[in-house]
């Protein structure tokens, strides 16, 4: 299905306009089946969303958190994408501890910490080895580099195909990631894109040929919605 792109005129805007999307789709999910799973994203582009979503009212108890990728420090790192998340939203809903699935970054080994949340994700779907959950909302940001979730460009993370969870490698610093396979069996995937600092990852992503290693958030294609929302200051279009 071809992207969606939507230019928002500042980061207000796009921030209005994603939260449109999440609510939707989450509130679509639940009528469907009574039940909604979003995987959020880190950085610093989806904390104001995080923190307007805080003041929605769902049904907290029918909505699960997961995280699309994490810096593999503790929960109570500075770093880290879960505690960024708790403290803009989650800590402040009532939504029941057990709902909220965090990767776990306590293990010595980053692989076996990526074992042991793939086995977390093909219970709590039910998911037989070999199949893809597809979860309702994934949000994505990119970097720079055009890295997505913690698929960073040119890392062995990009040609996992048979797994749901591997390790990514920023700089030599382990990650826990989705995997693009798992990313792209999503119902809606929404990528928040803001600054002009990612208008040549934008323009290579877009581009007709460019190299997916180079380039790893044009392995996102998935099978459902993708949504691209680009602040103007990105100075992109298509
Ligand atoms: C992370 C994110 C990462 C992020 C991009 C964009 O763990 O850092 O998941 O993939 O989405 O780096 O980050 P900004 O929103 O801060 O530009």
């Amino acid at each position: 299905m071809n992207p969606q792109i939507e230019i928002l005129a500042d980061l207000n805007a796009l921030v209005d306009r994603a939260l449109e999307l999440v609510v939707e789709n989450l509130h679509a999910a639940i009528a469907t089946r009574n039940i909604a799973t979003i995987a959020l994203s880190g950085g610093s582009t989806p904390k104001p969303l995080y923190e307007k979503l805080a003041q929605q009212n769902l049904p907290w108890d029918k909505l699960h958190i997961f995280w699309g990728d994490e810096r593999y420090v503790p929960a109570d790192h500075p770093d880290s994408n879960q505690r960024m998340a708790r403290l803009a939203w989650l800590d402040k809903v009532p939504i029941p501890p057990a709902n909220i699935h965090p990767m776990p970054t306590d293990d010595a080994a980053p692989a076996i910490a990526a074992q042991k949340h793939e086995a977390e994700l093909q219970t709590f779907f039910n998911a037989k080895p070999g199949e893809f959950p597809a979860f309702d909302v994934i949000l994505l940001g990119i970097g720079d580099d055009a890295h997505t979730a913690s698929l960073f460009p040119h890392t062995p993370a990009l040609q996992v195909r048979d797994r749901l969870i591997t390790v990514g490698d920023k700089d030599g610093n382990p990650r826990i990631t989705f995997t693009a396979p798992l990313i792209n069996a999503a119902q809606t995937v929404i990528f928040m894109v803001a600054g002009a600092s990612k208008y040549n990852a934008l323009t290579q992503i877009f581009a007709d040929q460019a190299d997916e290693n180079t380039y790893p958030a044009r392995l996102i294609k998935p099978q459902g919605e993708l949504w691209w929302l680009l602040e103007r200051s990105t100075n992109f279009s298509k």
